[in-house]
């Protein structure tokens, strides 16, 4: 196949200037290879909020069900913050994982040598780290009913989510996780909070039979989530890959992409078990940025890069993506997240100019 039909979401906030950014370098990598990309570009978020009256508008639904992949940038923001639930961007995108069944998130933070100045860490702590988060992304207390604010009989408020997996959803979680780490180094890190959680007990139980049964050499340890917290900025390097709930990958893998240098820095890939999956950074829509040209688009470009991986299965055309994003950076130019100020060597950009360097690159490198 030489022509893809790709569903693209630029949501809220730096959105759009990061998927204009990113649309320019994966177009001018298709291009080496005479690959094309039929984009539709829908709404979801804020912005379909503000069109469409809904985060999830059923267009952009049919558009998702009909394409070879979607590519997504962010959604979200202030302006939306006070609304009630079912009007909330972020209400939006749950439901878009919920109904494309995007249970398994692959979240992969992996030092970049010439970044190694750019984390807030020191150099010998995070050079050579390589951590793949797999992250389940339909269940645990995004999804759990009952969920809401109520008024008791005393008229005290409680507000309530419900922290619960079934074990079918830990099963194939667990089964994706084995089947990563089998590829990667073959350790995998179970993330839970068992000593204190009855779902977390059985999340454990569950992985340590689907270990058994589908996990021929992988090595397989667990850990609570917050020792699992420290030990990620302490020692990273004695990862390779982590399994955890909802939440937990959450908040580990924001905290994972300080290793690499940036927020900014950090893709990810959204999968079902058939049809399309999402792409998209891991990181919002960094409203204190947003139309400033500030954004760092490197975590979309490579978030395309996954896509090209994983759903267009090309993946020439996605060594070439990350190839060309080393050697941008390798060239000194950075984004104002990832810049070492005072050093001669490296060159601020913009997110417009970063994506024209990332595409004139890639013409170069092919
Ligand atoms: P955020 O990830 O948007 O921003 C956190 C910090 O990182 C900010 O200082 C921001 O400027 C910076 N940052 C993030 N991405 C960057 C980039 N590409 N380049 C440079 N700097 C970057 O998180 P937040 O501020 O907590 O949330 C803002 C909004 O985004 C909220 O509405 C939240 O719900 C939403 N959000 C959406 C997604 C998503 O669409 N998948 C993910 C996380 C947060
Ligand atoms: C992410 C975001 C989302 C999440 C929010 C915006 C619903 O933080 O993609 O990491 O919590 O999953
Ligand atoms: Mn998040």
């Amino acid at each position: 196949q030489d022509s893809y039909k790709i569903t693209l979401l630029p949501g809220d906030g730096i959105g759009p200037e990061i998927t204009t950014a990113t649309v320019k370098a994966l177009v001018a990598a298709g291009k080496t290879k005479g690959v094309t990309f039929d984009f539709d570009e829908q709404l979801l978020g804020g912005c379909a909020i503000d069109k469409e009256g809904t985060p999830w508008p059923d267009k952009t639904l049919k558009s998702c069900q009909a394409a070879d992949s979607i590519l997504m940038a962010a959604i979200g923001g202030p302006k939306w913050d006070g609304n009630p639930r079912e009007l909330r961007p972020e209400t939006g995108l749950l439901a878009m994982r919920q109904q494309l069944g995007l249970f398994a998130n692959l979240r992969p933070a992996k030092a970049i040598p010439q970044l190694l100045d750019a984390s807030s860490l020191k150099r010998e702590v995070v050079e050579g780290v390589d951590i793949m988060v797999v992250r389940e992304l339909c269940g645990d207390v995004y999804f759990g009913k009952p969920a809401g604010i109520y008024t008791d009989d005393a008229g005290v408020r409680w507000g309530q989510n419900n922290m619960i997996y079934s074990e079918p959803e830990i099963e194939r979680i667990a089964r994706v996780a084995m089947d990563v780490a089998q590829k990667r180094q073959g350790r995998c890190c179970s993330i839970d909070k068992a000593n204190v959680l009855d779902v977390s007990q059985l999340w454990k139980d569950v992985v340590i039979r689907v270990h058994g049964e589908c996990g021929q050499g992988v090595e397989l340890s667990h850990m609570y989530v917050d020792n699992a917290a420290m030990q990620l900025v302490r020692w990273p390097k004695q990862f390779d890959t982590i399994v955890c709930g909802n939440i937990f990958g959450d908040i580990l893998s924001d905290e994972a992409s300080m290793l690499v240098g940036s927020l900014g820095m950090l893709p990810s890939a959204s999968l079902p078990s058939e049809g399309p999956g999402v792409f998209e950074p891991i990181h919002g829509s960094a409203p204190d940025i947003a139309g400033t040209d500030a954004a760092n688009p490197l975590a979309m470009i490579l978030s395309a890069a996954m896509m090209c991986q994983y759903d267009l299965l090309q993946p020439d055309l996605a060594k070439l993506l990350e190839d060309a994003v080393e050697a941008v950076l390798d060239a000194g130019y950075r984004t104002r997240d990832i810049v070492n100020e005072g050093n001669a060597d490296e060159t601020l950009v913009g997110c417009k100019e970063m994506g024209d360097l990332v595409a004139a690159k890639v013409a170069e490198l092919a």
